[in-house]
């Protein structure tokens, strides 16, 4: 039996030996442990490095992109403006030759041979009476007093009425928004040339006026819509069902009803009002008549 002595011995030799061991070990693990950390910090400053360079290059690509954005949309700009002028000089012409064909066109250039009855005649006051039959007279009239509220250019009382008209409707919950109101005669001249061009003169003159003939030119009539329903669009909105309940105690009418097409001269517009006073808006309501060449006992139709 070997003694405790002799074990306590063995181990002692043992740890002298591994110490001994790990001394020759350390200079080697101590290199191993400074080149691995270089190694780590080249690693990491060289990722540093390409991130940031990326990045940089990333900036760079998204600053040309931008910028040939930017170009591509001043190009397209330039386009359409230049399609705008091209139109709008293009629409000109049509109406001048159509106001230059005295045969076929008489009554829309001599004012006095284009109003049949001379009846609701004063193109200032608000009960004139413009339709294919009652020219404004003269031709070119404008009115002396336009103002311009919530969006519409409209003569004075009208502006008025449509300012409140506005107020209310929106209190209701039916925001509504001009997109159309005074128009003069030569800006008529280019929206009746633009929808020739569109649609002939026989289809042009069912829904546009010639000038010196719209309601417009008298800064009593103006187009609405509501958000982005304009046009045929706005009759099926709640604004429209509104301005039906409410548009009379403001002075306003519907200009062109459906089934009335013979009557006015023109096809349906939902959009479009004509100021003609709270008095008479409201007892044609009462009444139910729908248009003013019945309300007037005033003849309309074609030219
Ligand atoms: N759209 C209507 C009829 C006008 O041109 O006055
Ligand atoms: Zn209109």
């Amino acid at each position: 039996m070997r003694s405790l002595v002799y074990y306590m011995h063995m181990v002692k030799r043992h740890t002298w030996r591994l110490l001994r061991r790990l001394k020759r070990a350390l200079p080697t693990a101590a290199l191993l442990l400074v080149a691995s950390a270089m190694c780590g910090t080249g690693i990491y400053a060289y990722s540093q490095q390409t991130t940031a360079k990326i990045a940089t290059e990333q900036s760079e690509l998204n600053r040309q992109m931008s910028a040939i954005d930017q170009k591509i949309a001043a190009a397209k700009e330039r386009r359409a403006e230049e399609e705008r002028q091209q139109k709008a000089a293009d629409a000109k012409e049509v109406a001048k030759e159509i106001l230059a064909t005295p045969a076929a066109n008489a009554a829309t250039i001599d004012a006095s041979r284009c109003n049949a009855t001379n009846k609701h005649a004063n193109p200032a006051a608000i009960d004139i009476l413009v339709n294919k039959k009652h020219c404004l007279q003269p031709l070119n009239f404008a009115p002396t007093q336009l103002v311009t509220v919530n969006g519409a250019t409209l003569q004075p009382e009208a502006a008025t009425a449509y300012a409140n008209l506005t107020v209310a409707a929106e209190a209701a919950g039916q925001a509504i928004r001009a997109t159309s109101s005074y128009r003069s005669y030569q800006d008529q001249i280019e929206t009746y040339g633009y929808w020739v061009r569109q649609s002939g003169t026989a289809g042009a003159d069912t829904y546009s006026a010639r000038p010196g003939y719209s309601e417009h030119q008298t800064g009593l009539a103006v187009d609405v819509a509501a958000g982005s329903c304009a046009l045929s669009c706005f009759g099926s909105t709640a604004a429209y069902q509104w301005l039906q309940a409410n548009a009379a105690s403001y002075g306003f009418i519907q200009r062109y009803y459906a089934g009335y097409e013979a009557t006015t001269g023109y096809q349906s517009e939902e959009w479009h009002y004509r100021y003609v006073g709270v008095a008479t808006a409201q007892d044609m309501k009462t009444k139910g008549i729908k248009t003013l060449e019945e309300y007037w006992n005033i003849p309309g139709g074609t030219y």
